[in-house]
């Protein structure tokens, strides 16, 4: 009897375990999650500065003649399709994370919120949002301004030298002063 209970704790201690394994393994709910606050004047409009920019457009930019043609010299195939190219043009590829079943990720949201801010399945709701620590905790990124480079380098087919300050200057977005 004693045995039983032991290795039902044992059970349970090693379940519970892997239940915080797991929710640290944060998952991707899309662009149309996030905006649905962050898209409200009220919270900074960050959504239209991310809209009109090229990041929106990454995916789609792979259905370029431009990219046919480099896909093309490289020996490649769709560009579109191509795992070396979806890396740095799409936020899934390149999180590597897992798709929320319940989200609105679409690939051609290209490069998107969550590329930058980490996966959102965690930090989302409001009440962790308005905590600094407890979105870090749930998996936004603190370090943000240096994930740049992980796309920017010469990696990419078609890189330019990279100044944080004078890029960042295009796709500034920010919340609204208190
Ligand atoms: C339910 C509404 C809501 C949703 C959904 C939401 N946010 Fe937020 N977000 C907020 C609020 C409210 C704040 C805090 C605003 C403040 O402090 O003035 C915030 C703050 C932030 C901040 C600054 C946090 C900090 O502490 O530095 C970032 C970055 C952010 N949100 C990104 C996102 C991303 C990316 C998503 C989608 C994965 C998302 N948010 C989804 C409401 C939301
Ligand atoms: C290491 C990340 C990375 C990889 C891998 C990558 N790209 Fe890009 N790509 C970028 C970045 C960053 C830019 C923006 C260029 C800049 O301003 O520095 C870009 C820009 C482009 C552009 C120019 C868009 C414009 O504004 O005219 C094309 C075309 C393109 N990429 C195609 C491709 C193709 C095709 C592949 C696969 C063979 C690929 N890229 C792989 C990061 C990458
Ligand atoms: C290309 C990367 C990138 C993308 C894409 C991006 N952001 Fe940001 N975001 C940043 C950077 C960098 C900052 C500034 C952080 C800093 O100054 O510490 C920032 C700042 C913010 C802030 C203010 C944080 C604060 O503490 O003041 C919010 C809110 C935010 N982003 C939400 C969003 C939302 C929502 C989207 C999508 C609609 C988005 N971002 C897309 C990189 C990005
Ligand atoms: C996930 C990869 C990725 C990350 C991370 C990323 N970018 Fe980009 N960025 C791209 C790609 C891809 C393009 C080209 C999109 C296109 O033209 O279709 C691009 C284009 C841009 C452009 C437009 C350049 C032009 O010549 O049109 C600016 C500005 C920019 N990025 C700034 C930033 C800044 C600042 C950060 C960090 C806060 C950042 N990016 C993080 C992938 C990334």
């Amino acid at each position: 009897m004693k045995k039983t209970v032991l290795i039902l704790t044992c059970l349970a201690v090693v379940t519970m375990m892997s239940f915080s394994v797991f929710a640290e393994d944060h998952t991707i709910v899309g662009e149309k999650k996030c905006s649905t606050c962050h898209k409200k004047a009220k919270y900074g409009n960050q959504t239209e500065v991310w809209a009109t920019s090229a990041h929106a457009n990454a995916y789609e930019t792979l259905k370029s003649e431009e990219s046919i043609a480099i896909a093309k010299e490289k020996g490649l195939g769709n560009p579109w399709e191509e795992a070396s190219c979806l890396k740095c043009h799409t936020t899934q590829a390149f999180l590597g994370a897992e798709l929320n079943v319940k989200g609105k990720y679409v690939i051609e949201e290209g490069v998107s919120c969550e590329a930058c801010h980490g996966a959102g399945s965690d930090y989302k709701k409001k009440s962790i949002m308005k905590d600094h620590d407890a979105a870090v905790a749930a998996g936004l990124r603190a370090d943000v301004t240096e994930n740049c480079v992980e796309c920017h380098n010469e990696d990419s087919p078609t890189y330019e030298a990279f100044d944080y300050d004078a890029r960042w200057e295009e796709i500034k977005h920010a919340l609204p002063e208190k």
